[in-house]
């Protein structure tokens, strides 16, 4: 038997997937959270990995999913790829949604050592999965799934017991160790398109956001962390912004195609940052689907454009996937960079053939 004999598909997914391993769960594991600070790390898309000064661990929209697959169609289930899919209603059409997976998963669920509250904003599949609800169910039985109706339907429907399962509304307040989560309103527009209603909605009145959608205020000892989830632009940031001390933020971000709004434009995250009062503003999502993919530095341009005549008071925080974000250290950083290694090079005699290599 040679090496190559024995490599199959199976062998390839068990070697290769998830590409990053456990790399950042350890490095998740390592960090020790100073007081008076919080640390977050980017889990691609809306999906967040928060750690208090305390050790609380909380996790919101943590998604290991992906999207289309196939060019075949007819293999996705209607509420996916079908005249009732919420992109198709609001175009008006029966354009296809060509959006491929562009980031890894960075952080294996079935790997997690320590969980304290996994929290979902909305019920669409790249906000929740069934993998990465088993994997921390089967692994922690009694950590509480927080989320709203629609959102909780589901795990039920996947078989979590309602005794872990929490619905929540926008005015509720969940306290989780030293962290206080607050509940608020979502301005998720295109989570009203998605299904159930099935065929022709016209004439009927939608049931209620916050039974679909929900914004978090996550309140830890060192800092407070605003997670909108996929809400557009809204008036109401600014109530939120009365309303409570929101030191960092994220935006979905991304480019829309023509005839279609599902992201917030480079303005619109400039705007929710002033609204809110935040002193950080980090715009996501945008790197999620081939088909949105937008450039980030739009809004650095743009902020660069406006900051002295507006007098913004924040600073727009340009992350990667599986990058670390520390409050209050990072808190006017404009760009997130890995380690990049080799702290220690020349320290000792290279060992080359000769000088002139170098
Ligand atoms: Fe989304």
């Amino acid at each position: 038997m040679s090496y190559i004999s024995e490599i199959t598909k199976e062998t390839w997914y068990h070697a290769i997937f998830p590409e990053w391993g456990t790399w950042l769960n350890e490095e998740i594991d390592q960090t020790k959270v100073e007081k008076g600070a919080f640390a977050m790390w980017w889990l691609g898309c809306t999906g967040i990995w928060l750690k208090t000064e305390n050790d609380t661990n909380i996790a919101v929209d943590f998604w290991v999913g992906r999207g289309k697959w196939t060019q075949d169609w007819s293999k996705y289930p209607p509420h996916l790829a079908g005249p009732d899919f919420q992109l198709n209603r609001m175009v008006g059409g029966r354009q296809r949604f060509p959006n491929t997976r562009m980031i890894p998963v960075v952080l294996d669920p079935f790997e997690v050592t320590k969980i304290d509250a996994v929290l979902v904003t909305h019920n669409h599949r790249d906000h929740i999965d069934p993998y990465t609800t088993a994997a921390i169910h089967n692994k922690f039985p009694d950590v509480p799934f927080i989320g709203p109706k629609f959102v909780t339907d589901q795990w039920i429907e996947w078989g979590l017991p309602e005794s872990v399962v929490h619905t929540v509304k926008p005015g509720d307040v969940v306290k989780i160790k030293d962290t206080e989560i607050v509940v608020l309103d979502s301005f998720d527009r295109t989570v009203f398109l998605t299904a159930p209603r099935s065929g022709p909605l016209a004439g009927y009145c939608p049931d209620d956001m916050d039974v679909r959608s929900v914004n978090y205020l996550i309140k830890t000892p060192g800092g407070s962390f605003y997670h909108s989830g996929d809400s557009h632009f809204s008036n109401y940031y600014l109530r939120h912004g009365k309303q409570h001390q929101i030191d960092v933020a994220i935006a979905s971000f991304g480019e829309n195609p023509p005839g279609l709004t599902d992201k917030m434009t480079a303005v619109d995250v400039l705007r929710m940052a002033e609204n809110l009062g935040v002193k950080t503003i980090i715009p996501v999502h945008y790197e999620t689907w081939s088909c949105f993919l937008a450039d980030p530095r739009e809004i650095d341009v743009l902020y660069d454009m406006r900051k002295e005549r507006l007098n913004y008071q924040f600073t727009p925080f340009i992350w990667q996937v599986g990058g670390k974000f520390t409050y209050p250290d990072d808190v006017c950083k404009r760009h997130f960079m890995f380690e990049r290694g080799f702290a220690s090079a020349m320290e000792e005699e290279p060992n080359i053939y000769y000088k002139s290599f170098l």
